[in-house]
């Protein structure tokens, strides 16, 4: 959606607050022993809480209130009865919609554990998210955002998974700009316009940067069981730094 009152700018930054400190409570609270469907019910219990309704649940029927993603499944975990192990990377993905306005964040995180080449994904995942959401500035060119991505991505050693891209979001999960890539695409012209609401989420891996998904339907993993990280942040794009509504 493209903002055109402070009303919108209200709404947005309430959801998007929403699901920051969901993920945040989530993130606090996976301890190894406990299963990710125990996981997601304390994500669940906060967006009833605050009476913000799951996303993915409510628009794809998909099973569970967030995704939880146990490496190499790095996008849409069904929340299970699988048990969390110290060292285990996982990635939490929370999307929720209060009042007709949507947000969107995700994480990528070590379970209880020190691992250094966890790590040093994660802090590479993170820069990246960084960087691209400094970029994305009213007037320049969407790809600029994939662009960004790849080159930090690359000069920390990783590559981005080429399937999974950021998305326009507001007034629905997923809407225009369909599509934000998270590698440069030549070829794509769009510019970025004042006010549009963007879902950004670097997807970083040691591998070569495809997911294939599981049986169960949902589940993606990188096609040769590398691992990967992502980290995502909803913003609203303006002529100077854009407005970060998921913190
Ligand atoms: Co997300
Ligand atoms: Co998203």
């Amino acid at each position: 959606m493209i903002v055109d009152s402070e009303n919108d700018i209200k709404y947005l930054k309430a959801i998007g607050h929403i699901c920051a400190m969901t993920l945040k409570t989530m993130m606090e609270h996976a301890k190894p022993g406990m299963t990710t469907l125990e996981l997601d019910n304390i994500g669940m219990e906060f967006l009833q809480k605050e009476g913000a309704t799951s996303a993915p649940m409510a628009m794809y029927q998909f099973p569970g209130a967030t995704c939880i993603s146990v490496s190499p499944v790095i996008a849409h975990g069904i929340p299970n009865d699988h048990v969390l192990r110290e060292g285990e990377l996982i990635n939490i993905d929370v999307s929720a919609e209060l009042d007709g306005y949507f947000g969107d964040t995700g994480a990528s995180m070590v379970i209880a554990k020190h691992v250094p080449e966890y790590e040093k994904l994660l802090a590479a995942a993170r820069s990246a998210l960084e960087k691209a959401v400094s970029v994305a500035v009213a007037g320049q060119p969407l790809n600029l955002i994939g662009r960004t991505i790849q080159e930090d991505a690359r000069g920390n050693g990783y590559g981005v998974i080429f399937d999974l891209t950021g998305h326009g979001i507001g007034h629905k999960l997923h809407e225009e700009p369909t599509e934000v890539f998270n590698y440069y695409k030549s070829k794509d012209r769009r510019i970025l316009e004042e006010g549009v609401v963007l879902a950004i989420e670097p997807f970083l891996t040691a591998g070569r940067g495809h997911v294939h998904e599981e049986e169960d339907g949902w589940s993606l993993r990188t096609i040769d069981r590398m691992i990967a990280a992502q980290f995502e942040h909803t913003i609203i794009v303006t002529k100077d730094k854009p407005i970060i509504l998921t913190i």
